[in-house]
């Protein structure tokens, strides 16, 4: 990706101030919001030239010549291309379909993290992932992605630090991924040297300091840490920036913090430590609301400043990854990423320019993304079959026993419950009046272990997923063991996927090939199959409303407490594995 100002583009700029040359595009008489100085100009041009602008004034007719497209935007407003700052764009649809969507809605560049695909297809899969969005019509950075697995059997997967290290070098590499707090202090090997490699670059540390408060915070920032996405309340907030740390708030699919941060657009603050992120927006949700700029409006809705908003999707973001001597801004020498805006009040644009290119007008693309032919496989283990006598939970007796559970108390966060269940000729087996089914998680080279979850509701079949956080593998919730095994055993024979299987039918599959992770079909079929899973979820008396997203945090670490693991329920706080009889 060619970034900064070449000696040829210095020229051509002079040349077009100057008047010797004339501008490509000129955008006459709009309202800019000056991200700089946090005005709104009135009655302002602006002169484009190849990638750049030119120049920003009330009169620019000596740059406008016969070649040049004249653009009236009298009564519209000109903001900056949009930033988002923390992301991950590899929510099941291709690339090119995901960047449809930020395009559509203004955002010109993107932080990306990679921490997904390392998971599942190693370096060779960053690399490629990374490809997919080089040379696009807008601008794609990474973060390089901290390997965080709980489960050990994607060790052998993952790179070396040395490997990470020389891709911090790249021009498209803004910095460190997000390193979850509590694995970064209990001693994760990779983040301290890739961290001070950043730093040593002027690159950034990227954080995930869900619950870090005083002095744990402190530990974290130790490492050179200095941005988090992870706030929930306006207390949180002012402790992050109190401790110098970039803001990110989150308002995306996997959660939505706007509404409880609102109380900040009243209170007398500097926001321009503060910016607005998307953490990532599930294929359904874009298509039914946007991207950023979807992000951006409600935090207008919710009464914030405008202008501050603008602020928080270009120019801060862009300051925080030291971008802003190109990006984040309407001004000379800045890349020319503009949207022009009905008013401002309303953040849905009617023209997207990207590095001088106009790429929608009116809701429509004019220029289309680049597909990407991905050679990564999805999973090629486990070979054996599961077969449903594989999934028993063995228990010994008659009597009940005190069993310990995995209690979904929210659609993503996940507590410990004592139950008490009596063993069936030596199995602990679901029961649906109680809304305890079977979760079962299968990685290479180990026998698939299973547990009992409480929360998902669904009174038939089983779903299994391979589209799961940190883990090589497929994890199953259902009602029955054959249900379970033929789910799971499905998803390794399409390398990846998500199936609900009910009386042995596949009733909904969408394989996820690329990394298990992703999709090489198009758009609508995969959105078809991914409400098809909703709808039938639902209509079993699922209580989620995205199963999928549910499914896809049982093996993380990053959310509390209880999660699933290849040798157990894991306890996420003190890193320990739990036995399912809680006393004998
Ligand atoms: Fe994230």
């Amino acid at each position: 990706m060619k970034m900064p100002l070449t000696l040829n583009d210095m020229q051509s700029l002079r040349n077009v101030t100057s008047g010797v040359e004339k501008a490509d595009i000129a955008l006459l008489h709009g309202d800019v919001v000056d991200v700089y100085s946090g005005r709104m100009l009135h009655d302002y041009s602006v002169a484009i030239k190849g990638d750049w602008i030119a120049a920003l004034g009330q009169d620019i007719d000596c740059m406008i010549g016969p070649g040049t497209q004249v653009i009236d935007v009298s009564g519209k407003v000109l903001v900056p291309g949009l930033v988002d700052g923390h992301t991950h764009l590899n929510c099941i649809a291709r690339p090119e379909d995901i960047l449809r969507f930020c395009m559509l809605g203004g955002t010109t560049t993107i932080v990306n993290e990679t921490m997904e695909i390392v998971h599942t297809a190693g370096y060779k899969g960053m690399i490629e992932y990374m490809a997919a969005f080089e040379n696009q019509p807008v601008k794609v950075f990474f973060t390089v992605a901290i390997p965080l697995n709980l489960n050990h059997s994607a060790d052998r997967l993952m790179p070396t630090v040395a490997q990470l290290k020389r891709l911090l070098t790249r021009d498209d590499v803004a910095g460190v991924g997000e390193g979850y707090w509590q694995m970064v202090l209990a001693g994760n090997k990779y983040l301290p040297t890739l961290a001070e490699e950043s730093l040593r670059l002027g690159k950034t540390v990227e954080g995930h300091g869900a619950g870090a408060h005083n002095a744990k915070l402190e530990t974290y920032l130790a490492y050179g840490v200095n941005s988090d996405h992870e706030s929930t309340s306006v207390e949180d907030v002012l402790e992050r920036l109190r401790m110098g740390v970039f803001v990110q708030i989150r308002q995306g699919t996997i959660r939505k913090e706007l509404d409880a941060l609102a109380p900040m657009a009243k209170m007398n603050i500097d926001l321009s430590h503060v910016s607005i992120v998307t953490d990532g927006i599930d294929p359904r949700d874009m298509e039914k609301s946007g991207y950023l700029e979807a992000s951006a409006q409600t935090a207008v809705d919710l009464g914030f400043d405008f202008i501050k908003v603008i602020q928080m999707v270009t120019l801060n973001p862009a300051r925080h990854f030291r971008l802003d001597h190109y990006v984040g801004g309407i001004a000379p020498a800045k890349h020319a990423d503009i949207i022009v805006l009905p008013n401002s009040k309303t953040i849905k644009p009617e023209l997207v320019i990207s590095r001088g290119k106009p790429i929608v007008q009116r809701g429509k693309l004019l220029v289309q993304p680049s597909p990407y032919t991905f050679t990564i496989k999805g999973l090629t283990a486990p070979k054996r079959r599961v077969k449903p006598g594989d999934l028993a939970i063995k228990a010994p007796g008659t009597a009940p026993l005190s069993i310990r559970i995995m209690d979904l108390v929210t659609e993503l966060v996940s507590r410990e419950a004592i139950v008490e269940m009596t063993p069936e000729n030596g199995e602990l087996k679901p029961d649906i009046s109680r809304d305890l089914l079977k979760i079962c998680l299968l990685t290479p080279g180990h026998r698939p272990f299973s547990a009992l979850v409480r929360g998902i509701g669904i009174n038939q079949g089983a779903i299994a997923s391979s589209y799961i956080w940190e883990t090589y593998g497929v994890v199953a919730v259902g009602v029955n063991d054959q249900d379970i095994a033929s789910a799971m055993n499905r998803v390794v024979e399409l390398t990846g996927g998500i199936v609900f299987c009910e009386n042995g039918e596949m009733v909904s599959e969408l394989p996820l090939t690329v990394g298990a992770l992703m999709t090489d079909q198009p758009l609508e079929p995969v959105l078809a199959a991914m409400r098809a899973i909703q709808t039938r979820s639902e209509e079993l008396g699922g209580k989620f409303p995205d199963l999928i997203k549910t499914m896809s945090v049982l093996c993380t670490g990053a959310i509390p407490f209880l999660r699933i693991h290849e040798d157990g329920l894991i306890d996420i706080k003190s890193n320990s594995i739990l036995p399912i009889i809680a006393e004998g």
